[in-house]
């Protein structure tokens, strides 16, 4: 759907994915279904630009999101796809988790901490996954997630569910799908 008023009508649940561009959501999606080339990925950001609905064994969907943050589009493009994502977020009825993901690699960056803090205000279920594991050593990446978490909490209560995955060790992949199939059955 090139933006909201488009997006099919549906009861199933759906599973989002929101990060900045390029941290790895389209690589994530296709990793958690084993289908490599089902969403379109890019090492160049900005390459997701609709929402991208997968319907998955006629049971729930994912929902692939355009990312945020890209410098590099114009800022009528980067508002209008902020308003679309942020009206997916805060209108759809049958959202049932967004996963958020952050770079491993990075210290905590504003524009993250804005985001969550944004889905928490909007109290919008969220989880967070940090991406790209393979690309640093487990010592710095431990800090930075641990840094993103305390400043997470000086800005917002609650304790977020943390993720970590790497879509090219093959990490994690069924902590994450068990996380799914457990918010999924809290609906049914
Ligand atoms: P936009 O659609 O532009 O917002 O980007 P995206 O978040 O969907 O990122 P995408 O999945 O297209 O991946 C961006 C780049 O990161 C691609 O070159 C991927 O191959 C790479 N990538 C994604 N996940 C991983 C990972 O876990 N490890 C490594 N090494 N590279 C990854
Ligand atoms: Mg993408």
């Amino acid at each position: 759907s090139p933006d909201y008023e488009t997006c099919p009508e549906s009861d199933l649940g759906e599973i989002a994915f929101i990060g900045r561009s390029n941290v790895g959501k389209s690589s994530l999606i296709n990793y958690l279904t084993n289908s490599e080339g089902l969403a379109k990925t890019s090492s160049k950001p900005g390459h997701t630009t609709m929402i991208n609905f997968f319907l998955i064994n006629n049971a729930w969907s994912i929902v692939d999101l355009p990312g945020y943050g890209y410098a590099r589009r114009s800022k009528e493009d980067r508002e209008r796809f902020h308003g679309f994502v942020s009206d997916y977020l805060l209108g759809r009825r049958n959202l049932i988790c967004v996963f958020i993901l952050i770079d491993s690699r990075i210290p905590p960056q504003e524009l993250d901490l804005d985001y969550v803090e944004w889905i928490v205000s909007c109290r919008i279920p969220f989880a967070l996954v940090f991406t790209k594991t393979d690309k640093i050593k487990p010592t710095p990446r431990k800090q930075n997630i641990e840094k993103f978490a305390a400043a997470l909490a000086e800005r917002c209560s609650g304790t977020p569910k943390i993720f970590a995955s790497s879509t090219k060790n093959k990490t994690d992949r069924f902590d994450l799908l068990d996380f799914i199939e457990a918010a999924l059955s809290t609906r049914s």
